[in-house]
C-alpha cells in the first residue's frame, strides 16, 4: 500500500470547483446516501462553511502536486465521522485506502478524537474493502448502512 505517493494537505479555495466537480460526478453521487446534485449556490454555502468552522477537517491528496481526492472528517464528541472520495479518473487504481489511513492519521495526530467512524452504503464494496484495508473494522450493517469504525490505539 506504500507504494503510491501521496501527500495530503488541509483544503483551501483553489479546490472549491474541483470539490463541487467531483461531488456532482455520478460514480461519486451512486455511493452517497445524499445522491442528489448539488446545485453552485449550495456547494459554494457549503464549502465558505467549511473554513468557519472548527469541528470539520477537510482534506487533499495529491499525488505529483495534482488533486487525486479528498478526505473529510466532521467531529462531535471526541468521535469523527469520515468521508471520503477519490477523483473519478482515478477510482480503484488503490489510492482510496491511503488516502483513508493518511487522513486518519493526520486526525489523530491533530486533535484529540479517538474514534473514526464511517458508514458505508451496503452494496458499496470498493469503499468497505478500502476501508478494511485502512483498518478500520465492520461494526454492524443493519438497514441501508454498513457501520465501520477504526479506534486510536
Ligand atoms: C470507495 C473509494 C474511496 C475506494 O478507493 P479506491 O482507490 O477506488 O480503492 P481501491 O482501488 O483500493 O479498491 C478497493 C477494493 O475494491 C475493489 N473494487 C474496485 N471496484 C470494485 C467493484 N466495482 N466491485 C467490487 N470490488 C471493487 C478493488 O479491487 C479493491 O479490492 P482488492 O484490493 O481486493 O483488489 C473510491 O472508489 C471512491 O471514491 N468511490 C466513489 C465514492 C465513494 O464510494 N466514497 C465512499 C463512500 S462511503
Amino acid at each position: 500500500m506504500d507504494s503510491i505517493k501521496i501527500n495530503l494537505r488541509r483544503a483551501n479555495f483553489s479546490d472549491k470547483d474541483i470539490l463541487s466537480k467531483w461531488r456532482n460526478n455520478i460514480k461519486i453521487r451512486e455511493n452517497s446516501f445524499n445522491s442528489q446534485i448539488i446545485s453552485k449556490v449550495e456547494h459554494e454555502k457549503w464549502f465558505d462553511d467549511i473554513f468557519k468552522k472548527k469541528d470539520v477537517i477537510l482534506l487533499i491528496g495529491l499525488i505529483n502536486k495534482k488533486r487525486v481526492g479528498q478526505v473529510r472528517f466532521n467531529i462531535n464528541g471526541g468521535i469523527a465521522k469520515i468521508s471520503v472520495n477519490v477523483a473519478p479518473d482515478k477510482i480503484h487504481k488503490g489510492i482510496g485506502p491511503i488516502l483513508i489511513l493518511k487522513g486518519s492519521r493526520f486526525l489523530f495526530e491533530n486533535t484529540c478524537c479517538k474514534k473514526i467512524t464511517a458508514e458505508i452504503k451496503p452494496n458499496n464494496i470498493a469503499s468497505v474493502k478500502a476501508f478494511s484495508k485502512a483498518k478500520f473494522k465492520k461494526i454492524s450493517s443493519e438497514g441501508n448502512k454498513i457501520l465501520m469504525e477504526y479506534i486510536k490505539q
